[in-house]
């Protein structure tokens, strides 16, 4: 029998993933950076940096989709007599006699080794500086002296990476650069509008340089054998317009044993208006210089790189589990929440499957994603949740993308998605619960960034949930508008022209009577959350953590406002349970015309996955069994062994009313691809149901570590996050993994394994208990951190699925299932 074929393992004492073969089924990438200066590396050192926009502030470049595929990045070549090598194996794809990258939290360390020297370079951004460090030591670990020639190599972009991979007929002439001694500066555009340059430093002597492209590469060669490097000659060359570049070129000399280290940096500056020049087209280089001299030595750089390490241990604090079984483990305590981390970073905007150029932040991801990060660092999802209400109409309305260096609303994709108001609710309820700090929802916030528009937080909540009441349908179901989640559920598009994008295009939508169950179910968990809160604060329980008093500019009654708003969810819920039931499961939408869909009626198509996990996670009709036959005809129609797909049967046609759901080839994307992000919906609904043998299945059919050999093959994308989508059981090839990273998948994998199945959830008056557990499940501890609380508890499952008998606090026994917050430590002990 071929014997499987594995391209890495799980080091989690380092919490690493640990590749062994450099020609991985895809690239298998990791991100750099936490807050402003970021990076994508692949296992390579493929990839780019860019400064907080990978659209606006692309500093390096990058062709995606390329033959080879992941060609660009930053690259170091080793000439060694006549064997050219790197230490990530490309470009030059020199055989190695050994070869290893570990991606780890923010770092990526790749080593080489060809003919007796070793080559390892540690890659990563470090805390609050606006820069990538390179760290390269060589060692000759061979009997000889060895002489080698080492080049360094960075390709610039020109800014804006849209219009870099495009307007060619300006870009040839504008490129600049300018060198001093061991830097290289990128200043193209600097003499007129722009404020920023970047650079790239290396902490030694050079003894020549390229930044000219085409003189280093020579136009009929390739990366995988510039000219330069291929005759061990630097040309000095000097970039005017073309293509501008960074290559050092460093004579190294290593007696037997010896090692050096050599810090290249790829640094990003800005210049206030005023001090842009030091000379005539000379940049003002003050910062560079200071910047360079906070890294340049290997102790610096030692102690940067021990600084993010604390960091990240410190994140991950947090939120602890040991339940003994280690895949579950380390996706829990690293991985899943590593990967939140980069999604609330980046929400969908720069991957290998995304460009960095289509998508700027979105309204609905960025409020899902930031539930996976909150328990992190809550003040950055405060600030966040500002920003994206900052982007909200004063209909309740909102953009549905914006992009983060502006932080303005996306004008080219606009409004008209219904769900993404109840998006706010549920991120801002998240952060309340996690903190305590009921004074965000005092805080003055704009309509469309207009200055001078501010209303308190708490009122862009409320209109928000107005803006589903004031748009319902006939069957008093939300109208979905352009599309709910599913972006591909196009009911008022009506597109027989390829150039039309699904997204943007409303042909029609005066008289429609498109209305989605999904919003339906959306509204009433976050209805529910929203009559909670207003309670709360009808209560007065509006302190902060400190016990400040707050929310002196809300004015209103918030037990009428309770009340009102519960009227609207039950009366939700009643016309879900009179329109939106069709027997054995919910339906999915009412098309324009007011027909069907996902309906038993419906010739394709006959059942979805969103209305399903979006209703049962609301408990409509429960106590008339809807939920357990929704529940059930999941497992019945939408189940496969890789998890479960977003619509069965499949679309074999596309259909004009329904728009690009219908546009995917079988099995694929939002045509009965399996969306990981929306199975959580469903196993959540599994655990509100108390149903965790169904739960946990559903779970551990798309956590990576479990299904860690698929990776190696079938899903070919990193095993260590999950992906979007994997192909369905209608495709051609199902189980393949595509757009890896970024997707809400992780907030929600997050979210329902914390709180649902592990049962720790935060709420405002302390931690809820609630566990839904496989009958299997043992004994296992968690180690919160709350606000400033420390919490330790211990749960003894009892072979119960869910159901919590008995809970002691400090060895003191409490009533009901909500551990009180108090500063301190605490001991909890849990019985089912
Ligand atoms: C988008 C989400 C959308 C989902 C389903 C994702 O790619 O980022 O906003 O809800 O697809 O269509």
């Amino acid at each position: 029998m071929e014997q499987q074929k594995r391209y890495g393992h799980f080091d989690d004492q380092h919490r690493e993933y640990v590749i062994t073969n450099p020609q991985t089924p895809w690239p298998w990438i990791n991100y750099l950076g936490n807050e402003d200066f970021f990076s994508l590396i692949s296992n390579t050192a493929g990839g780019y940096s860019f400064y907080k926009d990978a659209k606006f502030r692309r500093i390096t470049r990058y062709r995606y989709n390329n033959v080879p595929m992941d060609n660009g990045g930053r690259y170091f070549y080793l000439k060694d007599g006549d064997t050219v090598w790197n230490p990530g194996w490309k470009p030059c794809k020199t055989p190695l006699d050994f070869y290893e990258c570990r991606h780890g939290m923010s770092y990526t360390r790749i080593t080489g080794r060809k003919n007796g020297v070793e080559a390892s370079v540690l890659f990563f951004v470090p805390l609050k500086k606006w820069a990538e460090v390179q760290k390269l030591t060589l060692t000759n670990q061979s009997q000889e002296t060895k002489t080698l020639k080492l080049f360094s190599f960075e390709e610039w972009c020109l800014w804006n990476a849209a219009t870099d991979m495009e307007n060619f007929q300006r870009n040839f002439s504008t490129g600049e650069v300018e060198i001093e001694g061991s830097t290289i500066y990128h200043k193209t555009e600097y003499r007129e509008r722009r404020n920023h340059y970047a650079f790239y430093h290396v902490n030694a002597p050079i003894q020549g340089f390229d930044t000219d492209r085409e003189t280093f590469v020579g136009l009929y060669n390739e990366f995988a054998n510039p000219d330069a490097v291929m005759e061990g000659k630097p040309r000095n060359s000097h970039a005017h317009g073309w293509s501008p570049i960074a290559s050092h070129y460093i004579e190294v000399t290593l007696a037997p044993g010896e090692s050096k280290d050599f810090v290249f940096i790829l640094g990003y500056i800005e210049n206030e208006q005023d001090k842009k020049f030091s000379a005539l087209q000379v940049i003002n280089k003050e910062k560079a210089h200071a910047l360079i001299a906070e890294l340049d030595t290997t102790e610096k750089v030692d102690k940067a790189f021990a600084e993010l390490c604390e960091y990240w241990d410190a994140l991950l604090n947090i939120y602890k589990v040991k339940t003994g079984n280690d895949k579950l483990d380390r996706m829990v305590n690293i991985w899943n929440q590593y990967q939140c981390m980069v999604t609330f970073n980046f929400s969908r905007s720069a991957s290998f499957f995304e460009s960095g150029v289509g998508r700027g932040m979105g309204f609905r991801d960025s409020n899902q994603d930031l539930v996976g990060f909150v328990h992190q660092i809550p003040p950055r999802a405060r600030q966040r949740i500002i920003d994206i209400a900052s982007t909200q109409f004063p209909d309740g309305g909102c953009y549905h993308q914006y992009q983060p260096l502006t932080k303005r609303g996306n004008n080219d994709i606009g409004g008209g998605f219904n769900d993404d108001p109840c998006w706010l609710i549920f991120g801002t309820v998240a952060y309340i619960k996690e903190t305590g700090d009921f004074s965000i929802l005092d805080e003055m916030v704009p309509f469309d960034n207009q200055p001078g528009s501010e209303v308190t937080l708490f009122e862009h909540l409320k209109i928000s949930m107005d803006h589903v009441i004031k748009n319902l349908g006939p069957h008093m179901l939300p109208l979905i508008g352009r599309a709910d989640w599913n972006d591909c559920l196009n009911l008022n598009c009506f597109s027989w022209d390829p150039n039309e994008s699904f997204q943007t295009t409303e042909n029609v939508s005066e008289g429609t009577k498109a209305e989605s169950l999904m919003i339906a179910g959306l509204f009433v968990v976050t209805g529910k959350d929203y009559v909670a809160l207003c309670k709360k604060l009808a209560n007065g329980q509006r302190s902060t953590v400190n016990g400040q008093w707050s929310m002196v500019n809300v004015q209103c009654d918030f037990a009428e406002e309770a009340n009102r708003m519960q009227q609207a969810v039950d009366a939700m819920i009643e016309a879900v349970k009179k329109h939106g039931w069709d027997g054995e499961w919910y339906l999915r939408a009412y098309d324009f015309y007011g027909r069907k869909i996902g309906s038993n009626e419906c010739e394709e198509a006959k059942i979805f996955i969103e209305s399903q996990g979006w209703c049962t996670m609301a408990e409509i009709g429960a106590e008339d069994g809807m939920v357990a036959k929704s529940l059930d005809s999941c497992k019945k129609y939408l189940e496969c062994e890789h998890g479960m797909v977003l619509n069965n049967p499949a679309f074999t046609k596309y259909i004009y009313e329904y728009g690009e759901i219908s546009s995917y080839p079988e099995g694929y994307k939002e045509n009965a691809g399996i969306f990981c992000h929306n199975n959580p919906w469903v196993i959540i609904g599994e655990c509100i149901a108390g149903r965790g043998n169904d739960a946990w299945s559903h779970y551990a059919k798309i956590l990576p570590s479990y299904v860690e050999e698929k990776y190696q093959t079938l899903h070919k994308v990193e095993p260590y996050v999950n992906c979007q989508m994997v192909a369905g059981k209608d495709a051609f090839r199902p189980g393949e993994g595509k757009n890896s990273w970024l997707t809400g998948t992780a907030a929600w994998m997050w979210y329902t394994v914390s709180e649902f199945i592990l049962g720790i959830k935060p709420d405002y008056d302390g931690i809820r208990i609630d566990p839904c557990l496989p009958e299997t499940a043992t004994d296992y501890t968690v180690c919160r951190k709350f606000r400033e609380a420390e919490y330790e508890i211990t749960i003894h499952p009892n072979g119960v699925q869910k159901g919590v008998k008995a809970i002691t606090l400090d060895g003191q026994p409490i009533e009901g299932t909500v551990i009180p917050y108090s500063v301190g430590k605490h001991v909890v002990e849990v019985v089912m």
